[in-house]
């Protein structure tokens, strides 16, 4: 099934130009950003829809750094592809969340245990009922590790991956009753696919914004927690 599925419609890359550890954000300019300061030698391998993808390398480490747009529906695709088409072995998302909580605090960063969704994306597979997205363990031990090394603010649980930006409808405090720290939009579809495909996934979450006291991260500020994001991604990866 892989490389006779390669290249995808949405990925240009040739089998063998992914690395078997593939770092994704969202936002492409982002993934241009990582390749051009933190890898050696990056080679642009995908741009269909703006969706950059590059491969270098990070200590002498075959990396490959690449965009996966916003939502479940869209990580699904990437993801589904890298890991069942390319061969991708673990991917570590990137990313920004919103707290749901005050101690969960505007730029430190949150290791995704776990995430929940209200997506209907496993619809299609008729579970018999609702599957507990989880990382997995080495990289989230790893990450662990390295936040404890680096002494970076941190905090590991649960998360809500949302299908909606907007209008949430009120329903953070149910979540942060359970112990849930934030909301973002993709990990719960990550790790679902890296489960069905028998692959490994972590997601690091950077916390941009407050959605009780609606407090933001100033762009500068976001810059250091994207910084210690990558960082961490890297030396796990
Ligand atoms: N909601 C969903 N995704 C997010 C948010 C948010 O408030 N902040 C960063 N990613």
């Amino acid at each position: 099934m892989s490389k006779a599925n390669t290249p995808t419609p949405h990925n240009a890359a040739k089998y063998g130009e992914i690395a078997k550890t593939v770092i994704m954000a969202g936002d492409p300019v982002r993934v241009k950003y990582i390749a051009e300061n933190f890898l050696e030698n990056p080679v642009l391998y995908n741009s269909v829809r703006g969706i950059l993808g590059y491969t270098g390398t990070y200590k002498g480490k075959k990396v490959s750094v690449q965009a996966h747009g916003m939502g479940i529906p869209s990580i699904g695709i990437y993801t589904y592809e890298l890991f069942n088409f390319y061969d991708v072995e673990k991917i570590i998302r990137i990313g920004t969340c919103g707290s749901f909580k005050a101690e969960v605090k505007l730029g430190s960063i949150v290791i995704a245990e776990g995430a929940c969704t209200d997506s209907s994306y496993t619809a299609g597979i008729q579970l018999p009922g609702p599957y507990s997205a989880i990382a997995d363990f080495t990289l989230l031990r790893d990450a662990v590790a390295h936040a404890e090394k680096e002494k970076l603010d941190f905090e590991v649980g649960n998360v809500l991956t949302s299908d909606c930006f907007y209008n949430e409808g009120g329903k953070e405090p149910q979540w942060a009753r359970l112990g849930v720290l934030a909301v973002e939009m993709e990990a719960y579809g990550l790790y679902f696919n890296a489960a069905i495909s028998g692959k490994k996934a972590l997601a690091i979450l950077s916390v941009s914004d407050n959605t009780i006291t609606h407090e933001e991260l100033s762009a500068e500020q976001r810059a250091i927690g994207l910084n210690n994001m990558i960082k961490m991604a890297l030396e796990i990866a």
